[in-house]
């Protein structure tokens, strides 16, 4: 882990409130793993705290990085009103990111995303493709009007949608896409980020799976190991005090390990 103030080579409106920065910096070579991600500082006195972003592509020969986020409150609202040619103070990567070089050609991976958990899925994407894994993805958003990246997961492989209100895809989310779908197919591996329900679904559909993947969110503020702002607490432990960091211990974590 590394700190640098990397440079804002583009920043682009990807649907309402959803934004696709490109940063630049020689940090971009440390970066290894889909489902790392970078803590950046937000350029505002007031606001303390760095806000975990995750890496959704990584160009080392370029020396750029894209993340996508959605603007919530303050920090990423004073993300979204930078310019290309300002710096952000940016540290990462953090955390564990996805494993996936295990797999085979021609091996099936499921790989799942909700809202604002679709980012970091398109890097793991790629790297499977290149292998020649065959990925079926599985990805959900709330409307039509928020959705991003439709096109650049379909170049990848087979594309599953499914919309809140139904205006795109199936009418429901991305937990009725996979109950079909487990019907049909028994994926070699699986990879899911989103929101703690749909990451509940795929813990309960793959409890004993061997390559079955979650990436978590939760509240950060140092980001590495140090403060336990983070913690999740352990599945199987009946004292209840065993718990894991999510900053350096995850994001990522097997299926049936965490409390969701
Ligand atoms: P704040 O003013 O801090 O909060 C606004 C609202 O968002 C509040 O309701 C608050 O409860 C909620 N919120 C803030 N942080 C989180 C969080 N970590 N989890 C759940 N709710 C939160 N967002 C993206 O848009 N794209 C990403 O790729 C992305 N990757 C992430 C990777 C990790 C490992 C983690 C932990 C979070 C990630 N997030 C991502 C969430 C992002 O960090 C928060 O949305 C951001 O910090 C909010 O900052 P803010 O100042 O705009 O909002
Ligand atoms: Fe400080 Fe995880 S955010 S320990």
């Amino acid at each position: 882990m590394k700190q640098e103030m990397m440079t804002i080579v583009s920043q682009k409106q990807l649907a309402p409130r959803i934004f696709e920065l490109v940063l630049s910096g020689q940090l971009v070579q440390e970066m290894k793993t889909p489902g790392q991600f970078l803590h950046i500082k937000v350029p505002r006195a007031d606001l303390l705290l760095r806000r975990p972003i995750s890496l959704s592509q990584i160009n080392q020969e370029k020396g750029e990085c894209t993340i996508i986020y959605r603007v919530e409150g303050d920090g990423t609202k004073v993300f979204s009103e930078m310019s290309p040619g300002e710096l952000l103070d940016v540290m990462g990567p953090l955390g564990n990111g996805f494993s996936y070089d295990f797999l085979e050609k021609d091996q099936v991976a499921f790989v799942i995303g909700g809202g604002i958990g679709i980012p970091p899925m398109m890097e793991l994407s790629k790297r499977l493709t290149a292998q020649g894994v065959k990925v079926i993805h599985f990805l959900g958003y709330a409307s039509k009007e928020v959705m991003y990246y439709q096109e650049e997961f379909m170049a990848q492989g087979e594309c599953r949608f499914s919309t809140d209100d139904g205006t795109y895809g199936i009418h429901g989310n991305v937990g009725n896409l996979l109950l079909d779908a487990v019907q049909e197919i028994a994926p070699d591996a699986v990879y899911a980020c989103g929101a703690n329900g749909m990451l509940k679904m795929v813990d309960q559909l793959f409890p004993d799976h061997p390559n079955a993947y979650l990436s978590l969110e939760s509240r950060m503020a140092c980001g590495m190991g140090a403060c336990y702002a983070c913690v999740k607490h352990l599945q199987d432990d009946e004292t209840g005090s065993k718990s894991v960091k999510v900053c350096d211990e995850g994001p990522v974590f097997p299926t049936g390990k965490v409390v969701l």
